[in-house]
């Protein structure tokens, strides 16, 4: 599979203990989300702390595209000139989402309410991935999709001239899916009401209350159910993006397996629709401590500290969780595999299409690091050598997908031989310095040289 660029393969190998504190970059479920807000606002909304990661720079394009004034000035400052909810301009070109499926997912409900046509295209992996889990709710309200077979990129989305309000309930577990309704719902006159089985991450829910939407999530027998009365005129805000739980995992996990390891997370966000990893890692015996706990922006926020952690142990996670850790598990296998005895993680069949299909990718890679890894269509296990019991010595293949390749690239820092990745570039849709960053905990990582 190939991206948009020139494949940078990348070595990781055992150099002693990760110390010091690990300052991660903006969330990217919210640094999407506030610039896709802000863009359906009335004036200026302000963010610090939104990840420049290729991602999100794609969304601040796409919302330049549909006419919003877009603008990073001082220090990483973002200033967002919004056009309202249903003041989409329509795009003259492709929107290109390149990796993200929340570009792809979300800009498409946001303009399938808005009598406009667009056209989107992503990278390889992207351009697989399914899209009529979103289309299919936006026909209801009145759009029209034309994309490739079986509902794929690139496609072209014509909005609803005149929307109507969706009951939906989501048949998958989606916060994606669920966004995109919503965002879709607010040009609908009238009440959307989207029901979720499954608790998905609410970052849309709790920004939209921010933003002024009248928007209210009751807890049902049915599920949670999500009422947004729909034509608002959203509010300006000033936003302050956590750091991202999801990235944060991977410098907290190289230092639970690397002997000696002492790492400080600041002000990561711990949203409980995202914290399942951190709940599962202690669960397993990590040595994890959370400190200065505060909300910031609507948002749960802490320090978190991380030490290395000899004596971790398997468990079964919880199917329940899944979709609070959804992102985690390419990284938790690795810590897994470091444990003793077998994880078992089973109601993930959505790890099978996210940027690659993560249980494949992730067994493959493990298993030629001398992990013994077993999977079925919507489970795996695996087996933990204990604390510094994996080989390595493996070149694993990250096929597009940024966490695979941080997965990888974390595990090389505690085997006995050195971990390669063919290609490492995708971390940059999401964790930019991300090599800078372990480096100057202590991790050697280096490029090409096999
Ligand atoms: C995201 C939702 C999740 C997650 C993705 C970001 C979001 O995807 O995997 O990285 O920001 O809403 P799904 O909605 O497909 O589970």
């Amino acid at each position: 599979m190939s991206g948009h660029g020139n494949p940078i393969p990348m070595t990781a190998r055992a150099g002693g203990a990760l110390r010091g504190t690990a300052r991660v970059p903006g969330d990217k479920s919210i640094s999407h989300r506030s610039l896709i807000l802000g863009a359906m606002a009335v004036g200026e909304t302000r963010i610090t702390g939104l990840l420049e990661g290729r991602d999100v720079l794609g969304t601040a394009t796409a919302m330049r595209a549909f006419g919003a004034e877009v603008t990073r000035t001082r220090d990483g400052l973002w200033c967002v000139h919004g056009v309202g909810v249903g003041g989409f301009a329509e795009p003259d070109r492709v929107i290109d989402c390149g990796n993200s499926g929340t570009s792809a997912r979300l800009l498409m409900g946001a303009m399938a309410t808005v009598p406009i046509t667009a056209t989107f295209t992503g990278d390889a992996s992207l351009n697989q991935r399914p899209m009529a889990r979103v289309t299919d709710p936006l026909a209801l309200f009145g759009a029209h999709a034309v994309g490739r077979a079986g509902g794929r990129l690139p496609m072209t989305l014509i909005g609803a001239e005149t929307p109507v309000p969706v009951r939906y309930r989501l048949p998958v577990p989606s916060a994606q899916v669920k966004s995109a309704v919503l965002l879709a719902g607010l040009n609908a006159p009238g009440q959307t009401v989207v029901i979720e089985t499954v608790a998905t991450r609410d970052h849309t829910e709790r920004m939209l209350r921010g933003f002024g939407a009248d928007i209210t999530t009751s807890v049902t027998r049915d599920g949670r159910v999500i009422t947004l009365t729909g034509q608002p005129e959203l509010v300006p805000q000033e936003i302050t993006v956590p750091c991202d739980p999801s990235s944060a995992a991977f410098p907290v996990a190289a230092a639970l397996i690397t002997e000696g390891s002492d790492v400080l997370v600041p002000n990561i966000g711990l949203n409980p629709t995202r914290a399942g990893l951190y709940d599962t890692l202690r669960e397993m015996g990590a040595d994890l401590t959370c400190e200065n706990q505060r909300e910031q922006g609507g948002e749960p926020v802490a320090d978190l500290r991380a030490r290395f952690s000899p004596d971790m142990r398997g468990i079964e996670v919880p199917p329940g969780r899944a979709a609070s850790m959804i992102d985690e598990y390419p990284i938790l296998s690795v810590v897994a595999a470091f444990a003793r005895g077998a994880t078992f993680m089973r109601g993930v069949k959505e790890l099978r299409v996210k940027e690659s299909d993560r249980i494949d990718a992730m067994a493959v890679g493990l298993r030629t690091a001398g992990v013994k890894v077993e999977e079925g269509p919507d489970w795996w296990r695996v087996h933990g050598r204990g604390p510094g019991g994996v080989p390595g010595g493996a070149t694993a293949a990250t096929h597009l997908d940024h966490r695979v390749a941080m997965s990888f690239l974390c595990l090389g820092c505690a085997t006995t031989k050195p971990v390669h990745v063919d290609d490492a570039s995708p971390i940059a849709t999401s964790f930019p310095a991300f090599e800078p960053l372990m480096r100057g905990l202590g991790a050697h990582l280096d490029l090409a040289n096999r």
